[in-house]
């Protein structure tokens, strides 16, 4: 990270995080401190005719298939003006008679325009109270802001199929965002379509491959869809205050106690997350016992803890660990400076990424006919996270029992070191850890008897350094996690697995004196993806590569902790590779307007080669 950047008025002490934690209300459930905003700006906005009004997620290709669905239901139009509180908009519907399952390709098909300037807010739609996106809209600074998202959905077939011979012929959709158009006029309009396909999907036109649909993690893994998908969700009061489970810190644990069927031979838990209110910056959340805390302008500027820059989602079944994940820090479109995220949004923030944890080592313990409990929760979170999950189980169908048992459970706990060195407003705090689980068991169904490995290793490091008497921040943040999938049956390896994460992100500030009683922040940040899959199964292997990187600059004045004026510059590179395909796009934004945007189907690119080779 460069360290040329020069201010002349180093002594004013303001950490544009904290400030921004305090201004921006990214997200929440209502409506934070009304008292603070006793003059009500608007938030900033950029003229329309120099805003770019398409907002977007430039890391993720085109994925719709080009040839038309089979057919296509328009499920949802809403709009979400002052929804604070209110249950989630939810409607009934039957899947289509003409295109009954099983599908090649299920499409979720999300479309939204702000009417005027708003905040960014965290929404979500489930199905029968299962979630299948989680997404926040942009922090929109112009009226008529408009963005899409599309996403692959193939994989919750088992929640848009007809139940077979059920009493229940009709599946709910439900949306939750809750707005307020109180402080900020913008109303958010959503439409809300499923495309089914049927048949061979055209993935390719023009050499362009179009078959991603995300961001792919452990999903790829099993091209059938699971039988059977269990919502791991708070459905108290039918989820009116939206099915997801608020988490509030490290101790709280939320929980359903689901009867599973008898005749599983795999499962796959799937975690949603976001951070919100204390934790919006969790990834930039400095070590201390006793932090410096500052006021100014009578405002607290310091988190309620400062207990470091780390975060994982736990998931227990029956009180025990079932595995784990790093949340990947996505940022929200009002967090850091909205001006970078302005029509381009943070890598995963339009469709957060989910995790998938395989627990299928873990279902000879699931098999007694008893109800079981699936917990999550979030180690060393503040208030507050919204989690829930989906579990996807994949039934026998020439069964209606299996026999299975758990045979290894190793799960050393993951020992952070942790160091935090302050002086006043000076100082830094370092915290890392490594660990290694490993789980396996075997499961023996009509497939045989087959055994499932799995080894789960993860590696975490945060540095935060604040100098300059406060008017400088620096946060460098590392993940990395490995899963390692063996297969096994009789005796013989039939399937193996290895999936490669990393995500880093480095990030400085430098705030100074903007005159006037404003304060003046610059803020240099660099935050990656970068993902690779290999998939053996019998003689037949692939493998995969996304790398997604964003590179922003820019600066905000800010008042009484309002953003008065700002500006970014964001550049994006997304690069996907698998056996038969390359994908290259890169999108340039300078100033709120889109300044470059190229598509390739060859990564070969002139001048693109090392803009990815940091991750
Ligand atoms: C748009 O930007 C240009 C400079 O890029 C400026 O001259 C012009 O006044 C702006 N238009 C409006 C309506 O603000
Ligand atoms: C939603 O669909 C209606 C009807 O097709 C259309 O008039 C409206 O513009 C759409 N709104 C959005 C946000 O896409
Ligand atoms: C909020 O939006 C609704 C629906 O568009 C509108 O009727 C209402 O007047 C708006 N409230 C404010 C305070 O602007
Ligand atoms: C939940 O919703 C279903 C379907 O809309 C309804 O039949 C049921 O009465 C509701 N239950 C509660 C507790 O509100
Ligand atoms: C954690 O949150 C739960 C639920 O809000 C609360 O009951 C509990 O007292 C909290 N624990 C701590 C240590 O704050
Ligand atoms: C399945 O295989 C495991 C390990 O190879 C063995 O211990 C177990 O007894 C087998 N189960 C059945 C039902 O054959």
């Amino acid at each position: 990270m460069s360290k040329d950047m020069h201010f002349t008025n180093h002594h004013y002490l303001h950490l544009l995080l904290f400030l921004m934690q305090l201004m921006n209300t990214c997200c929440y459930n209502g409506e934070l401190q009304p008292e603070s905003f006793s003059v009500p700006l608007p938030p900033p906005s950029i003229d329309p005719q120099n805003a770019t009004l398409e907002y977007m997620d430039p890391t993720l290709p085109p994925l719709l298939p080009t040839q038309n669905p089979k057919c296509s239901l328009h499920l949802l139009g809403a709009e979400f003006a002052d929804t604070m509180g209110a249950p989630p908009t939810s409607i009934t519907f039957s899947p289509p008679h003409e295109c009954p399952a099983p599908w090649s390709s299920v499409i979720l098909d999300f479309s939204a325009t702000a009417s005027d300037v708003q905040k960014d807010r965290i929404a979500a739609i489930w199905l029968d109270g299962a979630e299948i996106l989680r997404t926040s809209t942009p922090y929109p600074m112009a009226p008529g802001v408009f963005w899409h998202v599309h996403k692959d959905i193939t994989r919750y077939t088992a929640l848009l199929r007809q139940p077979f011979g059920g009493a229940a012929t009709e599946n709910i959709l439900s949306m939750m965002l809750e707005n307020s158009n109180a402080t900020f006029p913008g109303v958010y309009s959503v439409n809300v379509s499923i495309h089914f396909y049927r048949g061979v999907i055209h993935e390719e036109v023009d050499e362009e491959p179009l078959k991603l649909s995300a961001h792919p993690t452990t999903k790829g893994l099993y091209k059938k869809p699971a039988d059977k998908i269990i919502p791991i969700s708070n459905i108290i009061g039918n989820g009116s205050t939206g099915f997801w489970f608020r988490l509030t810190n490290e101790t709280e644990v939320q929980s359903r106690s689901v009867m599973l069927p008898n005749n599983i031979y795999r499962a796959m838990l799937e975690i949603y997350v976001s951070h919100h209110g204390d934790d919006e910056y969790w990834y930039a959340n400095p070590l201390r016992s006793s932090g410096p805390r500052r006021q100014e302008a009578g405002i607290e500027l310091a988190p309620p803890q400062s207990n470091g820059g780390f975060r994982q989602v736990v998931a227990l079944i029956d009180g025990r660990y079932a595995g784990a994940a790093i949340p990947f820090p996505v940022i929200h479109p009002g967090s850091v400076n909205p001006f970078f995220w302005a029509p381009v949004a943070a890598i995963g923030a339009y469709d957060h990424p989910s995790y998938d944890l395989d627990i299928t080592p873990f279902i000879g313990t699931l098999l007694d006919g008893q109800p079981h409990e699936f917990g999550l929760t979030v180690r060393d979170c503040q208030p507050y996270w919204l989690v829930s999950a989906n579990l996807h189980l994949w039934l026998d169908a020439w069964s209606d029992e299996v026999e299975g048992k758990l045979v290894r459970y190793k799960v050393p706990p993951l020992r952070l070191s942790r160091q935090a060195d302050w002086k006043e407003m000076e100082g830094k705090s370092d915290m890392e850890g490594a660990v290694i689980i490993r789980f396996s068991g075997w499961v023996s169904s009509s497939l045989g008897n087959v055994t499932t490995s799995i080894r789960h290793k993860i590696k975490f490091k945060s540095h935060i350094e604040i100098q300059d008497k406060g008017a400088t921040k620096e946060v460098d943040l590392e993940s990395k996690s490995r899963t390692n999938i063996r297969v096994e049956r009789d005796g013989m390896v039939i399937g193996r697995v290895l999936v490669d994460t990393e995500a880093p992100l480095q990030m400085e500030t430098i705030s100074s004196n903007g005159g006037g009683g404003t304060r003046f922040h610059k803020t240099k940040l660099a935050h990656g993806l970068a993902e690779t899959t290999s998939v053996t199964a019998g003689k037949m292997a692939s493998s995969s590569t996304i790398s997604d990187r964003q590179d922003s600059e820019g600066s905000v004045l800010m008042q009484d902790g309002i953003t008065v004026w700002g500006k970014g510059d964001t550049k994006s590179v997304y690069k996907f590779r698998d056996d038969k395909s390359c994908y290259l796009r890169t999108v340039n934004t300078v100033g709120g307007k889109v300044k470059e945007d190229e598509k390739s189907a060859s990564c070969a690119a002139a001048g693109l080669i090392g803009a990815t080779a940091t991750l």
